[in-house]
């Protein structure tokens, strides 16, 4: 018996080992690492609880000095944004990139494994969305003038769609098009994937007559939106799909989508913002991409996946956009999420 548990969790821990080296090549599943509290752990105590955790991915919402020195060494792969406030700058002038890239992230790319850069997180379409292409474009030279190799891209929201229902006539809204066709035409040219923010959530408390919750949280008995030859059975790949077909007819089949955020509120009042459902969608979606399957409209590759967020965000709007967190700010999970298979 004392043998057997000896033995026992031994062998499960080369199983676990030889699981996560080769999961070490194909991570799919990330997690945001917002700052917006006052309350949350040092960046040290925060690398340290994604390592203790298996998540290889994380991604900043702005080049955080502290969190980017704790990052070092730790092989945690990081997609970097640029603040919104930063296009403007980075738009106008190329020296500007360069100071960028100067001071975030070349002194850090030695130690520092680096996945893309995001110039702006839902800017398109709106008054700003203009700078997004010329910062990227600035961006992206600045990289290559430091001698790195490191996509530079732009996240964008879901309401860059004009149509998003049935999937396959998905297209972005006039007023996005304009500014993301030539975005998707760069991304195309450089290999660089787009990154949306799917929130699953907000279409069903936004409409919860038409979207069922089961389909919603990945529990749909079968297929529940039938659209030509393919089936649904979930919204997260209805929506990625829809934005596919979206970049198709931007012209940029080509251009993949990794969703930079999803996630789902385990409080704040909104409708079925509860723990349990919050937890349903979480580990849903984690097991979803990790099967690798993708998406219906393109089966072949996992869909690369952040969830949002690491903790709940004391100042963040009042109601459910405070309680997106996986961990509360003392580091307990507000649920748990099975990480590893
Ligand atoms: C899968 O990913 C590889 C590498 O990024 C890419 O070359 C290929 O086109 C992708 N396949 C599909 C079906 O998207
Ligand atoms: C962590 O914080 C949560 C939320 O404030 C609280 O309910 C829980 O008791 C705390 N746990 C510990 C160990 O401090």
């Amino acid at each position: 018996m004392a043998n057997l548990i000896v033995i026992f969790p031994m062998i499960f821990t080369i199983l676990i080992d030889f699981c996560s080296r080769s999961e070490a090549q194909a991570a799919v599943v990330g997690v945001n690492y917002g700052m917006l509290g006052d309350d949350l752990p040092s960046p040290a105590q925060v690398v340290s609880l994604f390592e203790s955790r298996g998540i290889g991915r994380l991604r900043l919402f702005h080049p955080d000095a502290a969190a980017l020195e704790a990052l070092r060494g730790s092989g945690i792969e990081v997609v970097l944004g640029t603040l919104n406030e930063e296009l403007p700058g980075l738009a106008a002038d190329p020296s500007s990139a360069e100071k960028w890239v100067a001071a975030n992230v070349a002194p850090f790319a030695g130690s520092v494994r680096f996945r893309y850069i995001n110039a702006g997180n839902e800017v398109v379409p709106g008054d700003a969305a203009g700078n997004v292409l010329p910062a990227m474009r600035n961006l992206a030279a600045a990289v290559r003038a430091a001698g790195l190799q490191i996509p530079v891209t732009t996240a964008v929201a879901t309401t860059a769609l004009g149509v998003s229902y049935p999937p396959s006539q998905g297209a972005f809204s006039e007023a996005a098009a304009g500014l993301i066709t030539p975005i998707a035409a760069f991304l195309r040219s450089t290999s660089a994937p787009l990154l949306v923010n799917v929130y699953p959530y907000f279409s069903y408390a936004g409409n919860p007559g038409d979207v069922a919750l089961d389909y919603a949280l990945f529990r749909a008995a079968g297929v529940a939106v039938r659209d030509g030859a393919l089936g649904y059975d979930n919204l997260f790949d209805a929506m990625v799909d829809s934005v596919h077909a979206a970049l198709e007819k931007a012209g940029a089949s080509e251009v993949e989508v990794v969703v930079s955020e999803t996630g789902w509120p385990s409080g704040g009042g909104g409708l079925g913002a509860t723990v349990e459902n919050a937890a349903a969608y979480v580990n849903n979606a984690v097991a979803h991409v990790r099967k690798g399957g993708g998406t219906p409209r393109k089966p072949g590759n996992a869909t690369e996946t952040y969830l949002f967020a690491m903790f709940n965000e004391n100042q963040k709007p009042a109601g459910t956009e405070r309680h997106f967190g996986l961990f509360h700010p003392n580091m307990t999970e507000i649920y748990h999420v099975n990480f590893q298979p």
